[in-house]
Order: structure tokens, then C-alpha cells, then sequence
């Protein structure tokens, strides 16, 4: 990496994770529903929840694997109705964000999650959208979104999710899988990801959060990704690493949720600092922050103290997180600038 970080004293460092200025690749904007708003949208709109009140929701949020998270995930996400409802969620995660110092966000949504329930593909977007548009004015922050296909879904199912966005498709940077990777390959959906391809948007998939390293290389080589999200399963595989490191492929890697979802036992064990020891493009993102116990800097700073990882590490995941985006140049260079100026006035 071409800028070198003075040490930084441990007890400053959390400082300095705070003020750097990020972006955040990996957020479902689902996943950043707070139990407060979900009982709050619950009553606006008139829908009976499962659960007495905030906190015997939150005590619900004890996962053991990803599809226990996936589960009680769906449930939360069925408060959102109207428009209204989604620029609200949206508006509230990039204010948090913005506080976070991000000052862009590539936000995931699950559109079959909504229109199975029979909330409009429009509604949908024209919330998250107009929430993007207003943050710009209002905090400063870019945000753009990354449509996901769910992979517990057929391929036909996604197809047709496809087609009921294209009349939003200049609202859409991106197109994702996600949900419950196991038993769920990349290579499912090779022909629906072809078409993204074919129609120019920008192509992400989850794998090697649960699945192995082979779901890893199908996304790469078959569905021909820019960035894997997650990705920790591929440390496995020593040709696997390589590759990635070579292609500068990106990894969008979200510590806490790991640790919630017990794919490493706690953030002293996780893998991070082998990944980008190893020369991978490794970021750190939230995921899902109202379910997994905090938001980017909270991942920030709980993992850089169990693993003792310093100042350098944090320039090289800041810097990753602009490079591995899918802004313009322009907006990358400005960002950079930024980043730098922040290290070298950092005391
Ligand atoms: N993995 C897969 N699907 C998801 C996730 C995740 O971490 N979060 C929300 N949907
Ligand atoms: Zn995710």
C-alpha cells in the first residue's frame, strides 16, 4: 500500500477508527430495522407483532447459525408497507452511517421479501431512493442500492424480480444473493446473473460466509462478481487466496456479524488480519447492525482491540472500502484525499 500510518497509542485508536472517513459496502438495509422502529411501523400500520415489546424482541436476537438469523430477519421486515415506510428505515441507517463517517453507502435490499407479501416493486424502491436523494442534501453522504436475489428462491423467481425492476433500473447499481448460502451455490443463479451482466450493472454475491471455498470460486468464475461479500471461508483454500489477491477482488467482511452468527467464536479468532496479510481487499461493513449489536465502528474498534491490529490496518480497510466501490473515479480520488489528509493531521 502506498501510504504508510505512524503507529497510533491503543487508547487513541478508537478515535481515529471514528474520524477516518469509510464506505460501506455490505449493509441489507432490512437488517438496519431497529426494534424501536419495527414496533413503531407495526403500529402505523396496524400489524400485530409476536412480541409483547422492544425487549422481548431484542431477547429473540440470540442466533446460532445464519438461517436462525435469516428467520426472525423476515419476520422484522414484514412491518414495512408503504413508501413512507422504507424512506424512513433508510433515512435513519444513513444518519447513523453519516455519524459513523461514512461518506458513501452501497445499500443491499431484498425486493422478494416485500412483493411476495405484495408491497409494489415501486413502493419499495421509490422509498430507499428518495431516501438516498435526501441524504445527499441533507448530511452529505452517496448512497446508491444493490438489488439482492434471494437464493433459497428459484432462478425463475429471480428473473422475474429482475423484470419488475427494470423500470427502476437507473435507481439500481448493482445486483446481489443473498440469504441462506448453503445447499444454495452461486452457479444456480449463472443465467439470471448473465443478464445483469448483459444489461451493465455491477454484480456482488455472499459466499464463504457459511459455504465452502467452492461457492467462492462459482461466484467469481461463473457468475463473474466484482466483490464477494463475506468471504471468510476462503482463508481455507490457499489457491483460492491467491487468486483474490491477484485479482484484487474484493472481500466485504463484517466481523460482528460472524461472531453473532458463531461462524468464528469471538472476534480474537477471526480471520481479518490473515486476509489482508495476505494481500486480499478485504473492508469491514455492518451487515445487518440493528440484529448483530452494533454499526460499522462498532465493528471497527470491538475488532481491532481483540485482535491487537493497528493504525496501518486501518488506512489499508479504509482505503480498501473506496477502491472496492462502485463510484466514479472522481468521487474514489476525492475520497482518498480525504482519507489521507485525516491520517496525516491525525495527533
Ligand atoms: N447472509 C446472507 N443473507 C443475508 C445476510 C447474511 O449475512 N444478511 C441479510 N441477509
Ligand atoms: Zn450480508
Amino acid at each position: 500500500m502506498s501510504f504508510v500510518v505512524q503507529t497510533v497509542a491503543a487508547d487513541r485508536l478508537p478515535d481515529l477508527l471514528r474520524r477516518m472517513p469509510k464506505a460501506e459496502l455490505h449493509i441489507h438495509i432490512e437488517g438496519s430495522l431497529e426494534p424501536e422502529l419495527i414496533f413503531s411501523l407495526a403500529t402505523r400500520n396496524g400489524i400485530a407483532l409476536p412480541y409483547a415489546d422492544v425487549a422481548a424482541l431484542r431477547r429473540a436476537y440470540a442466533f446460532t447459525n445464519l438461517q436462525s438469523f435469516l428467520d426472525i430477519y423476515y419476520a422484522g421486515a414484514s412491518v414495512l408497507i408503504t413508501s413512507q415506510d422504507f424512506y424512513d428505515m433508510t433515512l435513519a441507517y444513513l444518519r447513523k452511517a453519516a455519524s459513523d463517517n461514512v461518506v458513501h453507502a452501497e445499500i443491499f435490499f431484498d425486493p422478494q421479501t416485500h412483493t411476495s407479501r405484495g408491497v409494489g416493486m415501486a413502493t419499495v424502491i421509490d422509498g430507499l431512493h428518495r431516501a438516498c436523494v435526501d441524504a445527499q442534501a441533507e448530511l452529505g453522504i452517496s448512497a446508491s442500492l444493490i438489488m439482492c436475489f434471494l437464493r433459497h428462491l428459484s432462478e425463475e423467481d429471480a428473473f422475474e424480480t429482475l423484470e419488475q425492476a427494470m423500470p427502476h433500473r437507473d435507481h439500481i447499481i448493482g445486483i446481489g444473493l443473498d440469504s441462506g448460502e448453503v445447499g444454495n451455490p452461486p452457479e444456480k443463479f449463472a443465467r439470471v446473473f448473465a443478464r445483469c451482466r448483459e444489461l451493465g450493472f455491477h454484480l456482488v454475491a455472499h459466499a464463504g460466509e457459511e459455504g465452502p471455498p467452492a461457492y467462492v470460486w462459482t461466484a467469481i468464475d461463473v457468475l463473474k462478481v466484482e466483490r464477494i461479500d463475506h468471504g471468510v471461508q476462503s482463508s481455507k483454500d490457499a489457491l483460492l487466496m491467491q487468486r483474490l489477491a491477484k485479482d484484487r477482488i474484493a472481500l466485504t467482511v463484517c466481523p460482528l456479524s460472524n461472531l453473532k452468527l458463531c461462524v468464528f467464536p469471538d472476534l480474537a479468532s477471526h480471520n481479518l488480519r490473515e486476509l489482508l496479510d495476505a494481500g486480499l481487499a478485504a473492508t469491514v461493513n455492518s451487515d445487518d447492525p440493528a440484529y448483530f449489536g452494533g454499526y460499522i465502528n462498532d465493528n471497527f474498534t470491538q475488532t481491532f482491540a481483540a485482535g491487537g491490529l493497528q493504525a496501518q490496518y486501518a488506512y489499508d480497510l479504509a482505503r480498501n472500502s473506496f477502491e472496492a466501490s462502485f463510484s466514479g473515479a472522481a468521487a474514489k480520488r476525492l475520497h482518498i484525499d480525504r482519507l489521507n489528509e485525516c491520517f496525516e493531521t491525525f495527533r
